[in-house]
This record gives structure tokens, C-alpha cells and sequence, in this order.
């Protein structure tokens, strides 16, 4: 088989021209493959019985107890010293394994990053959840270079390393200097070939480091532009291969194509042990750091930060926040959304408003557009809204993102009040998911939302009429169909 080391398009044969990226002399040979090597294989040979078989076909090892390899230096966790991220990590890291961090550009990915490892280093941190690192056999220096006079120092369990391909060594003190965080115990490395960082990971023997970012790795070995998806996955697999084998915790950070995808190919995301994605609306300092890759907890976890000029500072109480400035207008109605074990309350608005000419426009921020669309036929055809001339627009206040079938009372209860002009003094809670039929549906953690309402002062809750109970101190109405909005 040939590939292209730019874009990794397969090809049986040898081309010039890569046909998907264009790229010209970008396609070379891949090393023959198992099924290759078995395709050779005569079938008078495959007859020759279990000799011939044993022959080719490799040597036997050696399985071992799995209860040999659990001891109590791999349950304990690194902590990255911020409460929300290690609540998103599941707990903290997990020593010798790999995350990425992915994001858009500007989100503030080297901040979170650069927050972590200052953290990590810093000698005012109570050793807690690395203190056990030490007595791990496997973590401890090599006799050699002891040896040479390198006594292993006192903060081995904190030593970080920072490779920054994006930053000078200057810059990124600079950033830490504006983080208020110290970066005494940062140690920073250049931006060498992937080949040469693992040989000096592997010699230094940190805690903990940090690759800023995966796209800008270079190979000595691998013939192929930085960024791409040959390149990424090698030195990926390289880094990996490094973590487990010498238990040091790697956070990598990758940018996000437009597209969505890290780093071009969902391979990447197979490869490492964890995937965090920062996100959030540039024009908002809200930031949601979410797992969506846990090999080592739950994927549901998120966390939520506030980009302020001293970096990204963990947000409280994020429902007290995000309605903080909520009026009594029409068309705005609160909803509760449930994202892993907490719900956050959120403020949704709606305009609706006479199309100017042609076809009416459905708009939604923070809300699929689609999902509005069909929430608007349901109105018209099933709540006898007339919003066939008129033009509908939704807004979720705090540059988040509802994506839970549970907003789609809020959305509707929110148009309604927009098309009536009314608008409740006090805040009221709508939850609950709206079937093509109208009909208002079940939806999960009811409970919590309900909790989550009261504790911040919302008396008045309206859901699904199925799941309607009854709160201590809380009027809840429960609504079988839309056209008792
Ligand atoms: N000197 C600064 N003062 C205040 N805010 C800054 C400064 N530098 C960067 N920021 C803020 O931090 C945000 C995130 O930056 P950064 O962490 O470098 O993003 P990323 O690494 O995800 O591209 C920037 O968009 C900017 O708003
Ligand atoms: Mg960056």
C-alpha cells in the first residue's frame, strides 16, 4: 500500500500527485503489513499442519498476574491543582498516561496549560496526591545517574517540563508572570525533534510535562510537514509509548480544525487516554472544560471557567452568574440544563418579529437551528401560533450551548411568550423535551433541575404533566402538551 505522508490517502499504487490533498511527491510506500506477509503463504504450506503454522507465525510469551501490576502508587492521582479540571479529569491525572487538550484557537488552551503546570511545580503545594509516587519502583532514577552526581532532587514528584513549539522560553515566562503563578519549578525545553524530546522526557524524568502543541512537533525519522496526520499520529504514538513506559503524566495540547476535528484525524483521539475540549464563545469569558474522552472516568464532567486578565479562574456558582442580569421581559424563560452531575440554570430569550419580506428566518445562538426550525412547525401546527410570516430568533445568554432535548419546552414557552407579548415577573423554570405530536415528554434528572431552581430562589416550575410532583416550595405545574403553553 502507499499513503501520503501529508493526508494520509490511501493509494494500491505509487502516484505523483496525491489525488485528495494535491500535494505532489507526498505519496510513498508503507512497510509490508501482517496481511500482506500472510498472503503469501501457500496453501500447500497452510497443510502442512500446526509445525508449519507455529513457525511463522511467532514466538510465545509469558502472561503475568494483573494483580502483580496494581499497587497503591497507581491509584493515586496527580492533582493539576485546579478543583474543576481534576473534577473533569475524574479525579485528577492518572500517572503515566497521555490527555490532549483540544480547542480553537485563542480559547485559552496554553492558559489552562500553563495554570496546570505552574500548579504542579510549585513548592507551595502540599505534596498529597504524588507522595506516593516515589516509592514506585519503576519512577526511581536509574543507578546511573545517580552515579554521575545527580542526586535525585527533593521536588522530583513536582519536576515539569514545558516544550513549547508555539512560544520562546521568554514568552511563555512572560505568560507566567501574568498568571501570577511563580514557574519556579517550570522547567522549559525547545521545540526539538519528537525523537530527541522522548530520549530527554525520558532521561529527566519529570512528573509531569506539557507539548504545546502536536502540530508543530517535527520528526528526524518521519519524512513529513509538521501538522499533518502522518506526523501527529507518529509522534503521538511515540509520546505515548513514552508515558506508560516511565509513568511520567503527558498533557498535549492540540488545535482544532475548522471542521471540528483534532488535528485532521479522529485517530488521534483513539490513541491518547483522555480528550479535554475547552470551548465557549470567543465573545464571552465563559469557558467549558469537558472530558470527552475518559479512559480513566466519567466523559460527562464539566467544568466551567472565566477567562479574566490573570487567566482562567473556576466559576462558583455558574447558575447565579448566568442569570444574574435577567429581566422580566417577554419572550425570556429559564431552563435548567443537565451536564454530567450538575445542571446549570440559563436564561433563553426569544424575538419574534414580522418578516421583512420573503421567507421568515429561524435563528438560533447556543441552540440547533434545525431543532428550532421543527419547534416552530410544532407551535404553529400543534400550539396555533401563526408564525408563518413571522421571523423567530433564540438566544442563549452566556455563550452557551443547549444540547439536551430537555431545552425544547423552554424554547417553545419562550417564543409563546415573544408571539404574546407577556412576560412573567418572576423567573419560571421550563423543562421538558416536545415530541412532533405536541405532546410534552419525560426527561432525565427532573429532580436535579428542580434542586438546582429552588436553591437559587425559583418558585415556579412548569414540566412534562407525566413527571409532575410536588416540591416543598415550589409551585410546579406539569404540561401535557404545548397548546397549554
Ligand atoms: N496579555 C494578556 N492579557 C490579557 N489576556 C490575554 C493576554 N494574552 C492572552 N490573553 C487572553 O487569553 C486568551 C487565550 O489565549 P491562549 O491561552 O494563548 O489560547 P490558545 O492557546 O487556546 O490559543 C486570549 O484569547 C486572550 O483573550
Ligand atoms: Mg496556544
Amino acid at each position: 500500500m502507499y499513503a501520503c505522508v501529508k493526508c494520509d490517502a490511501q493509494s494500491s499504487k505509487w502516484l505523483g500527485r496525491c489525488p485528495e490533498c494535491g500535494g505532489w511527491g507526498t505519496v510513498v510506500e508503507n512497510g509490508s503489513t501482517p496481511s500482506a506477509a500472510g498472503g503469501g503463504i501457500s496453501p500447500l504450506r497452510r497443510q502442512g499442519g500446526d509445525s508449519a503454522a507455529r513457525g511463522g507465525l511467532g514466538r510465545a510469551r509469558a502472561s503475568s498476574p494483573l494483580s502483580q501490576a496494581a499497587g497503591p502508587e497507581h491509584r493515586a492521582r496527580l492533582s493539576s491543582g485546579d478543583a474543576e479540571a481534576d473534577r473533569v479529569l475524574g479525579g485528577g491525572f492518572v500517572h503515566g498516561s497521555l490527555v490532549l487538550i483540544s480547542g480553537e484557537p485563542g480559547i485559552g488552551k496554553s492558559t489552562l496549560v500553563a495554570q496546570i503546570a505552574g500548579s504542579i511545580s510549585s513548592e507551595r503545594r502540599a505534596p498529597m496526591a504524588v507522595s506516593r509516587q516515589l516509592s514506585a519502583v519503576s519512577y526511581q532514577p536509574s543507578g546511573e545517574t545517580r552515579r554521575a552526581g545527580a542526586s535525585p532532587p527533593p521536588n522530583a514528584e513536582r519536576r515539569t517540563i514545558y516544550v513549547s513549539g508555539e512560544e520562546s522560553a521568554r514568552q511563555l515566562a512572560d505568560r507566567f508572570a501574568r498568571l501570577a503563578s511563580s514557574g519556579d519549578g517550570v522547567r522549559f525545553l525547545e521545540p526539538f525533534p519528537v525523537e530527541t524530546l522522548v530520549a530527554t522526557l525520558e532521561k529527566e524524568k519529570p512528573a509531569f510535562a506539557v507539548l504545546d502543541s502536536v502540530q508543530t512537533l517535527t520528526s528526524d525519522a518521519l519524512d513529513a510537514t509538521a501538522g499533518s496526520p502522518a506526523l501527529v499520529r507518529y509522534a503521538t504514538g511515540l509520546l505515548l509509548d513514552l508515558a506508560k513506559r516511565t509513568g511520567i503524566t503527558i498533557l498535549l495540547v492540540g488545535q482544532v480544525t475548522k471542521d471540528g476535528s483534532v488535528a485532521g484525524p479522529k485517530t488521534l483521539e483513539h490513541l491518547v487516554d483522555a480528550v479535554l475540549t475547552l470551548e465557549g464563545d470567543a465573545a464571552h469569558a465563559y469557558r467549558l472544560l469537558r472530558a470527552t474522552k475518559n479512559r480513566f472516568g466519567s466523559t460527562d464532567e464539566v467544568g466551567v471557567f472565566e477567562m479574566t486578565a490573570r487567566g482562567l479562574k473556576a466559576v462558583e456558582n455558574p447558575s447565579a452568574r448566568f442569570l444574574k442580569e435577567r429581566a422580566a421581559a417577554p419572550g425570556s424563560v429559564v431552563t435548567g440544563a443537565a451536564e454530567g452531575s450538575r445542571v446549570f440554570l440559563v436564561e433563553v430569550q426569544a424575538l419574534v418579529e414580522r418578516a421583512a419580506y420573503g421567507t421568515p428566518v429561524r435563528r438560533a445562538s447556543g441552540f440547533d437551528g434545525n431543532r428550532l426550525q421543527m419547534l416552530c412547525a410544532i407551535l404553529s401546527k400543534r400550539g396555533g401560533l401563526k408564525l408563518g410570516d413571522q421571523d423567530v430568533y433564540v438566544n442563549v445568554i452566556g455563550g452557551l450551548e443547549l444540547r439536551e432535548p430537555a431545552a425544547d419546552l423552554a424554547i417553545c414557552a419562550a417564543v409563546a411568550s415573544a408571539v404574546r407579548g407577556t412576560a412573567a415577573p418572576e423567573p419560571v423554570l421550563y423543562v421538558g423535551e416536545v415530541g412532533l405530536g405536541g405532546e410534552v415528554r419525560s426527561i432525565p434528572f427532573l429532580d436535579r433541575r428542580l434542586a438546582e431552581a429552588k436553591r437559587l430562589g425559583i418558585t415556579r416550575a412548569v414540566v412534562p404533566a407525566k413527571a409532575a410532583k410536588s416540591v416543598d416550595g415550589m409551585n410546579v405545574a406539569g404540561l401535557a402538551n404545548v397548546g397549554q403553553l
